[in-house]
């Protein structure tokens, strides 16, 4: 995306004007917080998928970090509606960011005004695994341990986090993989890069717990919603690495990515290498859903953008 509108601090002003200056305080230190959204072309017509959830998340990462965005969240799902009307698109990826501006450098960010900006573009396949939706991601465990809670709080999402997620990603890559999974310092299975993790085990699916480090994804809620409504049972609890590697089917799941199956793990076949079973299930249900074609969850889940 090279052109259209973005909305920055109550304007909606043309892509190449949408810029900051060199000593914008998060540019270097880390201090700003995002989200990312999807709005999907839905059976009657463009809607955005949980945006007041994403627009709470937004609003709870800030105040995590003492920033005050300055909006309330019903004002942020306005301007996200507005930010994909003015760009006349009718599928796309939102990406509302807030951050601090310039004026007083140093590592106190506070004497800095926050400003907040929303982009929307069109964003396809995000986390290639090959050809075709049912082929496998290939992923490898990250040399780079998940940050610890003592450290920052991972409750937020916040760009400091993406260091961390970035370091994994390009060394999964490198080393001729799609994405990394990234453990704590406990040795647990956190999440990837950028994307929550379940594993099916037995018939039923497991996914690490938040105190694990892992983001409180909307995906990941979708899903285990999803879940519970179909009789599928899910457990949140701590997954050991070797448990992934035995897993009957593994898959990810993010706002980007969606829900992606994965094939391999460190060289291991997982299943077949293929999406499997309730992967497929729960895929399918989740297209439904954020295509709003399943009415238990269409009402409470998507905006209309009209
Ligand atoms: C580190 C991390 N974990 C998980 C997710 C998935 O979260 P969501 O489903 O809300 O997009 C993301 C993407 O936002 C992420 O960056």
């Amino acid at each position: 995306m090279t052109e259209g509108k973005i909305w920055l601090n109550g304007s909606l002003v043309d892509y190449d004007n949408a810029k900051i200056h060199v000593l914008t305080h998060a540019l270097h230190y880390a201090t700003g917080v995002f989200e990312g959204i999807r709005c999907y072309k839905a059976v009657n017509g463009s809607a955005i998928f949980r945006l007041g959830d994403h627009m709470q998340r937004l609003l709870d990462s800030g105040r995590i970090y003492f920033m005050d965005l300055g909006y309330t969240r019903e004002q942020l799902e306005k301007a996200a509606v507005d930010t994909v009307k003015a760009n006349g698109i009718e599928e796309c990826y939102i990406r509302p960011i807030a951050y601090y501006g310039y004026g007083k450098m140093g590592v106190n960010p506070m004497p800095n005004k926050v400003s907040v900006a929303i982009a929307a573009w069109k964003w396809d396949e995000y986390l290639k695994g090959g050809d075709g939706a049912d082929k496998g991601a290939r992923l490898m465990v990250s040399s780079w341990t998940r940050i610890d809670l003592r450290s920052l709080p991972m409750g937020a999402k916040a760009t400091a986090n993406y260091a961390n997620s970035a370091l994994a990603r390009v060394e999964a890559i490198k080393a001729g993989f799609d994405e990394a999974v990234m453990l704590n310092s406990a040795g647990m299975v956190v999440e990837a890069s950028a994307e929550n993790i379940f594993m099916v085990k037995d018939g039923a699916l497991a996914t690490p717990p938040t105190t694990s480090g892992a983001l409180a994804g909307v995906t990941r809620d979708s899903i285990m919603a999803i879940a519970k409504e179909y009789g599928i049972s899910c457990e949140i609890r701590d997954i050991s690495r070797d448990e992934l590697y035995t897993a009957g089917e593994v898959f990810l799941t993010g706002t980007a990515a969606e829900v992606k199956p994965v094939g391999e793990i460190d060289n291991r076949t997982i299943g077949d290498g293929k999406a499997g079973k309730t992967t497929k299930q729960l895929r399918s249900l989740f297209e439904a859903a954020v295509h709003g074609k399943d009415k238990k969850f269409s009402k409470a889940w998507l905006t209309s953008i009209n």
